[in-house]
């Protein structure tokens, strides 16, 4: 079988060589015309003049468009039609598209982009979090506020309390390939769409509306990105239907690419948060009751916004049983981008927030604060107990069943596994000798401290807008016995159209190289949803495996009666085809079906089951099941320069019986220094008029090959799961970013030994905040 094998990605070698193609690559027509957006220099104000003379004298310029120019919908947003292409009267923040300028080449089209005369009425823009609150400037009525229990009883009369505060900031998808779009104009006003997204459904939508067609007038197809992250499920629309509207208007292939500092200044990032905690706890650390406050910075429109807040809630209790709990939401609008999905998708923000409240109760009692965890962790039910692949068994002896346990959206919690999880990472991390070997190396050093920390994550798989939970697929067997395979999904270098091809091949009992991997095309597959949530693979795997299955069971059938048997008699192995003692390969197999007219094409469709959902209320179970995994991480700081390294990372991540290892553990660890790089060295910086300062390389850091841990020890804990997904695999793009919390933790840890009191460490801990929570803890 083709499944649970470490084959390379399928785009590897044209990876690393540079052929794969990329929008840029496409090999355009001639006469294809390049464009750039004239963008807003100001935060918040009234446009009371536009005068565009010297753009459309520049260069190069073929044309220049305002909002009065588009000739049907000037909405790019994903949700709520509040987000123009191009600025009408007002502009919202500072890097807003006003117009589209047309040009013969992409450098005539950017240098006339910066000549337009605009007067713009400047309004004090809304920036913060704090100026947001106080100006009551937010999207929904009031906080959305879900409740389990009875915290305020549970707060007052526990033994211990304790109140806190941590802000995250946001982060800069950095997708090593920029947004892009090429439209190429077809007969009779149809347009073919060639976009870097994670969402061409999506394209297809705001494509037609935006040139008044139907859907099926519009295809969009997308080979693969160079990256996405949750930065290509919204904001590709504005380049693709910019490419649309100028190619309808011209009857040319328009193309269009933002340059780096554009990127970043135009489009959305992840949520910057701030949450608030208060909490009641035993003298064992055991949590009774806790209100959690988040604060997000949603910018302009609405975007993604609140299923992204819905989920930092759905996540505030990421690992733990909460008793009683309460988490208020607050969705600020603010003149700044409009926030966007990232890795996670609000998910680590909230777990952010209990992270750091676990470590704090745990330095207040003077406690381990991985025992606090284990303490507070849900318990595993008799199911959750098995046999890993090491052959050690897991779970039970921990928690005894406890029916019941809830999260504090009322799902019950059936699936942990962390306890056993846990016991493992830290016996293969060698935790306790390391941790006594970091305290000894403190006790000699003054200059060079040293920190070490845990952290587990329990992520909830399915998107929670239930109806986006299917998929469909298009399989083609062709007479020669070789397969093309196409599905909704999209590429991100995530490794979906391998793991979904070992499934095909999985399915016919053939090579994987049997199987053609096709860029997604919405006339192949319609109606898709974004390839987001983690569950590129359990959606799509599913569906290419209904579709397989269907023509493997109608050749199976006929060749049963051929040979006077039963369909269940017929096998696909081995890249053959064996009934009886008969045996033949797949291409014998395909061609006898074929001549004798039997059909070799067919659509899969899946959907999630078992899911319901109440995102008022915040009641039901949003979720199929979850992908947990854990992190020991080992730091050191500089604490007369604030400069800092991984030293060691040790991870132990919950793949379900993975559908391909080495695949799974590059989630891992990209994922793990994703997530770093947000806590520690990825900072966003506004000045107070509302610009971006940070909006290429050169002051926006990521972490480089250089950043990884020295030792970075990662396994999969293969447990199948225990929910019927493909294979018994799990998601897993997005729950390790979390992992990356652990070394934000470990700087923590680090910081506390240079004296006393908590650190009290906000993300991200750049060099220079590490040396003021030093200097801090210093002082007392
Ligand atoms: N991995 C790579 N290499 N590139 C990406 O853009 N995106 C992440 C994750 N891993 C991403 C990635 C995000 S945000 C998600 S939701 C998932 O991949 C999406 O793909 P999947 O559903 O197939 O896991
Ligand atoms: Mo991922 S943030 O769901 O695209």
């Amino acid at each position: 079988m083709s499944v649970a094998k470490s084959l390379p990605h399928d785009a590897a070698k044209l990876h690393v060589t540079g052929a794969a193609r990329y929008i840029d690559d496409i090999p355009t027509p001639t006469g294809t015309l390049h464009l750039a957006f004239g963008m807003s220099e100001v935060a918040c104000g009234t446009i009371t003049a536009m005068n565009l003379d010297k753009v459309r004298a520049a260069d190069g310029v073929v044309a220049v468009m305002v909002a009065d120019d588009l000739p049907f919908a000037n909405d790019v947003s994903p949700s709520a039609h509040d987000e123009p292409l191009l600025a009408v009267d007002t502009v919202h923040y500072l890097g807003q598209p006003l117009f589209l300028v047309i040009a013969t080449s992409h450098l005539a089209a950017r240098k006339a982009a910066r000549l337009g005369d605009i007067e713009i009425a400047e309004q004090t823009p809304i920036l913060t979090i704090d100026q947001a609150l106080a100006a009551d400037s937010r999207f929904e009525e009031g906080p959305r506020i879900w409740t389990k229990g009875d915290v305020d009883t549970a707060l007052t009369g526990a033994a211990h309390r304790l109140q806190g505060t941590i802000e995250m900031g946001g982060q800069e998808h950095f997708y090593l390939e920029g947004q892009a779009a090429l439209a190429l104009p077809q007969d009779d006003g149809e347009m073919v769409v060639h976009s870097s997204t994670q969402h061409p459904t999506e394209i297809q939508h705001k494509v037609a509306d935006a040139l008044g067609l139907a859907m099926h007038d519009v295809r969009c197809e997308v080979r693969r990105m160079g990256g996405g992250f949750g930065g290509k499920e919204s904001q590709g629309n504005a380049l693709a239907v910019g490419c649309a509207v100028a190619a309808r208007l011209t009857g040319k292939p328009c193309k269009m690419r933002y340059d780096r500092d554009d990127d970043m200044t135009i489009t959305g990032k992840r949520h910057d948060f701030r949450i608030d905690y208060d909490v009641g706890f035993d003298g064992d650390g055991r949590v009774t009751g806790v209100d959690f406050t988040h604060a997000t910075r949603c910018g302009w429109a609405l975007d993604l916004s609140l299923p992204v807040a819905d989920r930092a809630m759905l996540h505030a209790d990421n690992a733990y049983l909460l008793p009683n709990a309460r988490i208020t939401s607050h969705r600020l609008k603010t003149n700044t981008q409009s926030a966007t999905a990232y890795r996670g998708f609000g998910g680590p923000q909230g777990v952010v927030g209990i992270e750091r409240m676990m470590d704090h109760i745990a330095a207040t009692l003077n406690l381990d604060p991985i025992v606090v965890r284990q303490r507070n962790y849900y318990a595993e039910m008799d199911g959750a107990v098995g046999q890993n692949t090491r052959g050690t068994r897991f779970g039970g002896e921990h928690s005894p069943k406890t029916a019941g346990q809830t999260t504090p959206y009322g799902m019950e919690v059936t699936d942990f596994i962390l306890h056993g999880m846990t016991d493992a990472l830290l016996k293969s991390s060698d935790y306790a000798a390391r941790k006594a070997a970091v305290a000894k190396f403190n006790a000699e050093n003054t200059v060079l401290k040293r920190g070490i920390a845990f952290s587990p994550v329990k992520f909830g798989i399915s998107f929670t807008l239930t109806h986006l939970n299917q998929a469909g697929a298009l399989v083609h067997v062709y007479q020669d016995g070789s397969i093309r395979m196409n599905h909704g999904g999209t590429e991100m270098g995530q490794g979906l159209f391998q793991k979904v091809a070992q499934v095909a091949a999985s399915r016919f009992g053939v090579d994987v190289s049997t199987v053609k991997i096709t860029a997604t095309d919405t006339g192949k597959v319609p109606n898709t949803s974004a390839t987001a949530a983690s569950s590129g693979t359990d959606l799509n795997g599913m569906a290419v495996q209904i579709a397989c299955d269907t023509i493997r069971d109608r050749i199976a059938a006929f060749i049963a009666e051929q040979y006077e048997t039963t369909a269940d008699n017929v096998i696909f192995a081995d890249g053959k085809v064996t009934v009886n003692d008969a045996t033949m390969t797949f291409a014998e197999a395909v061609l006898l079906a074929y001549s004798n007219r039997v059909s070799l094409s067919a659509t899969g469709f899946y959907k999630t089951p078992d899911l319901e959902w109440d995102r008022i209320k915040g009641q039901g179970r949003p979720f199929f099941y979850f992908a947990h995994g854990c992190a020991v991480t080992e730091v050191v700081i500089d604490t007369l320069t604030g400069e800092n390294r991984i030293l060691r990372a040790d991870i132990l991540h919950d793949a379900g019986a993975s559908l391909n290892p080495d695949i799974d553990i590059g989630q891992v660890e990209g994922g793990y220094v994703q997530g770093a790089g947000w806590l520690t060295t990825e900072e966003l910086v506004w000045d107070d008029k509302g610009r971006l300062r940070t909006h290429a390389p050169s002051t926006y850091k990521i972490p480089a090959c250089s950043d990884r841990p020295d030792i970075f020890n990662v396994a999969l804990w293969d447990q199948p799961n225990p929910a019927k997904t493909v294979y018994r695999s799990k998601a897993v793009g997005e729950p390790p970013f979390m992992l990356g919390i652990s070394a934000f933790l470990a700087l923590s840890d680090a910081i506390s030994s240079c004296g006393e009191g908590y650190p009290a460490l906000d993300a991200p801990a750049t060099a220079e905040a590490v040396l003021d929570a030093v200097t801090r803890v210093r002082n007392g």
